[in-house]
């Protein structure tokens, strides 16, 4: 992007002197150029070129002057930079102008050379002023998206707390209806036994109802609302484990439990779609310790780095069809281990998806670097994760990746990890 400078100044030949003066500048895309005669032309001119970053202007203009346009335009936006031109000699304007919130001055005759340092020193403040509201974005963002996550936890949690009772009272009232309805079954088999010929509306109704059917059914419709339940208890369970926040210091948590949750949230992605077959997860699960961390900040990594997995397979898989995508083997392998030195565990998660470039495995764990269409990527999830490993638990999260193969993330941390 090029910087652009407004002139102000009410002699003619003005613009066409700074344009020969900087032509190199100009055609090398440094720099761009705009001009207006006096100061009320200058401010329709910055109304119309919101993108100038310098200005620098004469004092003495018809219509307003340097010095109100300086005030007016400082009124609506003070981060500009402005510069005065005025008589050699005038300290008057010049104090007048510093006080209002000049960047610098210039005198007149126009030194060239003073213009150009005076222009470099302007386009780095620029820059730095970018850069720091940049950066102020981007802590903001980050803000937004932690406030959403943990108000999302708390409603996880909520929810799924809200869930165990009816689903407690319907596991408990099916022990008890499996229980009257084998009695009355028993009952039924009994009196067709003692009067097996029974004739008129009985005999219809048995007939009609299938009640041979019936009792050989009941045991299979109960065994499968208990697994309904148990699976809706599963799922409350992973959903609590999941957002656990325990914000204000670190617990013993078993990791498995933490990825294991993780992956249950994430099953309806994993499930075969029309591009693909099923995502297979593969765990080679060591024999870890409790490891003292934040249970829910760990969560959200696994969730971030699995969540990616399954989004580079589908990337991979897109365009196949359906033959080609199931030849390819659709894995996420989750393997975890005590490292030799005793005191680290390590986590990989590694995926048969589309891999990483190389021009990109430098720049993935940077803020808001995405290569997904917006709605899609944040590019926020691997910059959160690594803070969360590295700086929230002196851990080290890294990434191995071939290009066309797949891509292993290692996330390292203490057992006991450092207090703060
Ligand atoms: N397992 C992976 N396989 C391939 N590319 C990945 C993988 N994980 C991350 N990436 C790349 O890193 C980028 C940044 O990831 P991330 O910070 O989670 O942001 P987002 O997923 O929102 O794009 C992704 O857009 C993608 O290009
Ligand atoms: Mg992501």
């Amino acid at each position: 992007m090029p910087t652009k400078i407004l002139f102000v100044d009410d002699e003619e030949s003005f613009p066409s002197l700074i344009r020969r003066h900087f032509r190199k500048q100009i055609r090398a895309g440094e720099m761009d150029c705009v001009f207006a005669a006096n100061g009320l032309d200058a401010l329709q001119t910055i109304q119309s070129n919101p993108d100038v970053d310098i200005v620098f202007t004469d004092i003495n203009m018809p219509q307003m002057d340097g010095l109100t346009l300086l005030e007016k335009v400082h009124a609506f936006k003070p981060q500009m930079k402005m510069v005065v031109v005025s008589a050699y000699n005038d300290m008057k304007n010049i104090r007048t102008a510093m006080n209002r919130g000049a960047f610098d001055f210039l005198t007149k005759p126009i030194d060239f050379q003073d213009l150009e340092i005076t222009i470099q020193r302007a386009i780095k403040e620029v820059a730095e002023l970018k850069e720091s509201e940049n950066r102020f974005q981007a802590a903001q963002t980050q803000m937004i998206q932690s406030e959403k996550m943990s108000a999302l936890g708390e409603l996880i949690a909520g929810v799924a707390h809200e869930i165990n009772n009816p689903v407690g009272f319907i596991t408990a009232n099916l022990e008890t209806t499996e229980e009257y309805l084998t009695g009355l079954a028993e009952v039924v088999q009994l009196y067709q036994q003692h009067f097996p010929d029974v004739d008129g509306k009985i005999a219809d109704k048995i007939k009609e109802v299938d009640v041979d059917y019936i009792i050989d059914d009941i045991p299979e419709l109960v065994s499968s609302m208990k697994e309904g339940t148990q699976r809706i208890v599963n799922l409350s369970t992973s959903l609590r484990t999941f957002s656990r926040s325990d914000v204000s210091h670190k617990v013993e948590f078993n990791i498995h439990d933490g990825i294991d949750s993780t992956v249950t949230i994430l099953k309806h992605r994993l499930k075969a779609n029309l591009q693909r077959p099923e995502i297979k997860i593969v765990k080679q699960y060591g024999e870890l310790p409790p490891v003292v961390c934040f249970p829910g900040q760990l969560n959200q990594v696994f969730m971030n780095l699995i969540a990616n997995s399954i989004d580079a397979l589908d990337e991979y898989n897109e365009g196949l069809d359906f033959e080609a995508a199931e030849a390819h083997p659709n894995i996420i392998a989750i393997a975890t281990e005590v490292n030799g030195d005793g005191e680290t565990v390590s986590i990989k998660i590694k995926d048969t998806g589309k891999g990483i470039p190389q021009e990109a495995i430098n720049k993935i764990f940077e803020h808001l670097f995405t290569t997904k269409p917006p709605g899609k990527g944040t590019g926020l999830g691997l910059y959160i994760s690594r803070q969360i490993v590295e700086e929230r638990h002196g851990g080290k999260l890294s990434c191995n990746s071939t290009p066309g193969e797949g891509t292993e993330f290692i996330i390292e941390i203490p057992i006991k990890s450092p207090v703060d």
